[in-house]
This record gives structure tokens, sequence and C-alpha cells, in this order.
């Protein structure tokens, strides 16, 4: 059986985690692949509603194992409270393994996160705060703790020494902050490493002899391909090395890229972003507030899942949409949210930008030239109709099927789920994730 990858086609928050938590069903092993907790996957399901930052979504089903890969930052603290939380709901965590080579967001990371974006001012990134980046950057410099250093003592003691050493210098220096004080961190975070030890393995052996077994493999991507750090609207994006795109799903879970056939791509059927950074169909206006406030009073409008802070909302990017399917090999579409649509006299949908005199279609490197984007509207009739209680696709109404269609061929792929609420059967699901008809 071939792994899929899951990833999200836009700037995050797509509903990965509630695509995920449905299709996990037909799995034996849900993995992630990259990120931190500055990922925030929302899962509502007959347990209740949950926000998961590292453990894979498809941990509610008992019998699943559940995989953290070396591509993902932990922040031990977070993990331990993630699965505290999960035992005391009544969720099994025991299949749960975590990467002996994943790295380690230590208490130096967020404070850096902070003092960075106020170095950069007005040209802050609106980061999560959470630390992922600057532990990312450690990893790139070779300078990461990772679990096998913290679960090791010795090993744990000297790397720990030798980074302070460099951090305090640059928070002494160059940030006039205080000193971090190595005794306290290592007898913090060596009982963290105690803690988390029954979990830690060679993840990548794990998930190779699954797929040597012909078990069926989901991998859940964090964040969206325009956050990525090579393919994102940069430097506004995360800084996950292997990224947020399909590719990077080799890379950070340990399977090599032949074993990946298909790739689920997560849309919005309209478009949000949290942070800062280029968004050429952000709207300011009551269409805005409408699609920012849609289910707000149950706690289910757009405000992030890791911080809180409201979502910028706009219609359909669909220049950017078919820029990520084709960057991921988009393979099948898992369109949500379809049901926040309902009630709008016309939909719209970006089909192309005004730049200067000419018109372009795809999405050029440079913000200088990002920022005169102007978006070319597509309007397509919009539907009355609450369509949170439909499951089929017969009984939607036609408009809103010939908005579908429209996306399939934008994307060029087919939708394959539709979501319409964010309960896990809140669904129209025509294809599982291997490809086959449901
Ligand atoms: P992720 O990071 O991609 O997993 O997405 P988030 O969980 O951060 O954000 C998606 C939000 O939309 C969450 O609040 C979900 O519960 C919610 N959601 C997902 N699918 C649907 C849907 O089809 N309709 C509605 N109304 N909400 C949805
Ligand atoms: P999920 O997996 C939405 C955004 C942040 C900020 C930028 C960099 O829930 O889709 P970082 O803390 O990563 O250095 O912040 O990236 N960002 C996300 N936005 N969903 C996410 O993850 C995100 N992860 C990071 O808001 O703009
Ligand atoms: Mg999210």
């Amino acid at each position: 059986m071939p792994a899929v990858v899951v990833i999200g086609g836009q700037w995050g928050d797509e509903g990965k985690g509630r695509v995920v938590d449905y299709h996990a069903r037909s799995c034996s092993v849900i993995a992630r692949y990259s990120a931190g907790t500055n990922a925030g996957h929302t899962i509502v399901n007959q347990l209740g509603k949950f926000g998961l930052q590292l453990v894979p979504a498809g941990i509610f089903y008992g019998d699943k194992t559940c995989v953290i890969g070396n591509g993902v930052v932990i922040h031990p603290g977070t993990l331990i409270d993630e699965i505290a939380m999960l035992e005391e709901r009544g969720v099994d965590t025991s299949r749960l393994v975590i990467s002996d080579r994943s790295h380690v967001v230590m208490p130096w990371h967020p404070l850096l996160d902070g003092y960075e974006e106020r170095l950069r001012a007005s040209g802050a990134i609106g980061t999560t705060g959470t630390g992922t980046g600057p532990a990312f950057v450690d990893k790139a410099r070779r300078s990461g703790i990772r679990m096998v250093d913290l679960i090791t003592p010795e090993l744990f003691r000297e790397r720990l020494s030798a980074q302070l050493d460099y951090y305090n210098h640059i928070f002494e220096r160059l940030y006039e902050a205080p000193p971090l004080d190595a005794g306290e961190i290592f007898a913090e975070y060596s009982e963290l490493g105690a803690r988390l030890r029954p979990w830690v393995a060679d993840t990548a052996d794990v998930v190779q002899r699954a797929h040597e077994r012909g078990d069926r493999i989901l991998l859940e991507g964090a964040q969206g391909a325009l956050l990525d750090l090579d393919a994102g609207t940069y430097p506004f994006v995360t800084s996950s090395v292997p990224g947020s795109v399909a590719g990077g799903a080799s890379i950070g879970i340990g399977l090599g890229p032949t074993a990946i056939e298909r790739v689920v791509g997560v849309y919005k059927a309209y478009q949000t972003r949290v942070g800062n950074g280029p968004m050429p169909t952000e709207l300011f206006d009551e269409d805005a507030e409408r699609l920012r406030n849609h289910g707000a009073e149950r706690g289910a409008g757009e405000y992030g899942t890791t911080t809180g802070r409201p979502r910028r909302c706009g219609w359909f990017d669909g220049v950017l949409g078919r820029y990520t399917s084709r960057l991921n090999g988009v393979t099948s579409v898992a369109l949500t949210r379809l049901d926040t649509l309902s009630g709008f006299e016309r939909v719209k949908v970006c089909v192309a930008y005004e730049l200067d005199d000419g018109r372009v279609s795809t999405l050029p490197a440079s913000l200088k030239t990002t920022e005169r984007l102007k978006p070319i509207y597509e309007e397509l009739p919009g539907w009355k109709r609450d369509v949170s209680n439909v499951r089929s696709l017969r009984a939607l109404p036609a408009e809103a099927r010939q908005f579908v269609r429209r996306i399939e061929q934008i994307l060029d792929a087919p939708v394959d789920m539709i979501s319409v609420g964010p309960e896990r059967d809140q669904a129209i699901v025509t294809r599982d994730v291997f490809g086959s008809a449901v």
C-alpha cells in the first residue's frame, strides 16, 4: 500500500486535523512529519472537541500507531500535557511513538522567538511565539538538542552546556536580558525526558516496517504550502525543515519518496491567514466579518487554535490554489467549510491577478511585486440553504455543486471529500484517501 500525505493547500488551518481524524479510520499508521507546537489541529468527534499541537489526529481510534516523526520539533512540557489531557478524556495513548531524532524546543527558543520579533519591528512575521522557528534554526545550525540527547543524561548535560554558553552571550550582550541557569534547566528537562522515554523509538524503522508489511500509512501535514520555507510567501513563512509541502513528508518521516503515491490537498472554501505577509484576496468589509464569525457563537469562528488570534479572511484564491496543487502534486482534494459560504448572494473566486498593466496567474517571488497584485474575480451564484446536514452530492444545492466543480477545475484534481461542519461525520465523502470509492 502506498503512503498518503495530507497537506494544507493555503496558509494553514484548512482543517487538516479534521480530515485526518475522518480518514484515519481506514489506516494503520498516522504520522506527523513536520512543525511543532505552532500547529493547532482541531478535532470534533464522539469524545468531544480537541486541539492537538503535536499528537497525530489518528489517536482517537485506539488501534492506530501514531508517530511523531524526526521532522517535528517537540516542546516536551506541551507534549506531556497533551498526552495527559488525552488520557484524562479517555483516549488511549499507548500506541504513540516519538522519534529519537526529533528536535527539542528548549527554554531559550520561545524567548528568542519574542526577542527576534521585537527586533523585526514593523517587519514582524507574526509568529506563534512558541519557539518553533528558533528550534528549527538550531537544527539547521547543527546545534539542536534531539530527543535522544534529552533522554540520555550524559549527552544532555554536554549539549546543554555548550548551547547555553552560546545563548547566554546573545541574551546578555544583544538583548540585555538575564542569562538562563544551566542547573535549573538540566533538572527540569531531565525529568521531562525521563517521562517521555517510554514513547521514544526509531520511528523511521517503525514506519518503514509498516510500509513493508503493506500497512496503510497516513502522513499528517502541518501548516500550509503557502507557509513553506521554499514555496511560500517568504519571509512570511514558517521555519519547518523539512517544510510543509508534500515533498517534506518523505524526509520528515524517513520513507523514500516512491512510497508516497497519493497527496490529499486540504483547501478551505475561502482563504484565511494568521500572522503577517501578503494575502491578495484579503477582505476588510462585512464579508470578512461574516466569514470570520460563522459559527463563532459555538467557538468555531476563524480564530487561531494555538494563539486565539483572529484569522484574516478573504475569497478563495484560485491562483494560489493552482500554484500549491501543482507544487504538491495533489491527486485528491478535501474541500472544507463549505457550510460557511451558505447565505452569500454571490461567491467569488480569484482566477488571475492584475499586475500593473498586465495579468499574471502564478505567485511572483518578490514581495514588492506581490503587494501590487489585484485579484481578478469570477462571480458564482451563491446558495441560501444551510448545508451542514447534507451527506450526499445530490442533496447539495445546485449552486454549491457548481462551486465545487469550479474548484476542481482550478485545482485540476477531484474533490473527494466536502466538509460541511467541524464534526467527524459532517462530510460528503466519495472516495477514501487511497482512491477507493466509498
Ligand atoms: P488545521 O490546522 O488544518 O487542522 O485546522 P484548524 O483546526 O486550525 O482550523 C480549522 C477550523 O475549522 C477548526 O475550528 C475546525 O473545527 C473547523 N472546521 C473544519 N472543517 C469544518 C467545516 O467543514 N465546517 C466548519 N464550520 N468548520 C470546520
Ligand atoms: P496548522 O498546522 C496557521 C504561521 C504563523 C506565522 C508564521 C510563522 O494549524 O495549520 P511560526 O510560529 O511558525 O514561526 O510562525 O506561520 N503559522 C500558522 N498559521 N496554521 C498553522 O499551523 C501555522 N503554523 C505557523 O501564524 O504567520
Ligand atoms: Mg490549525
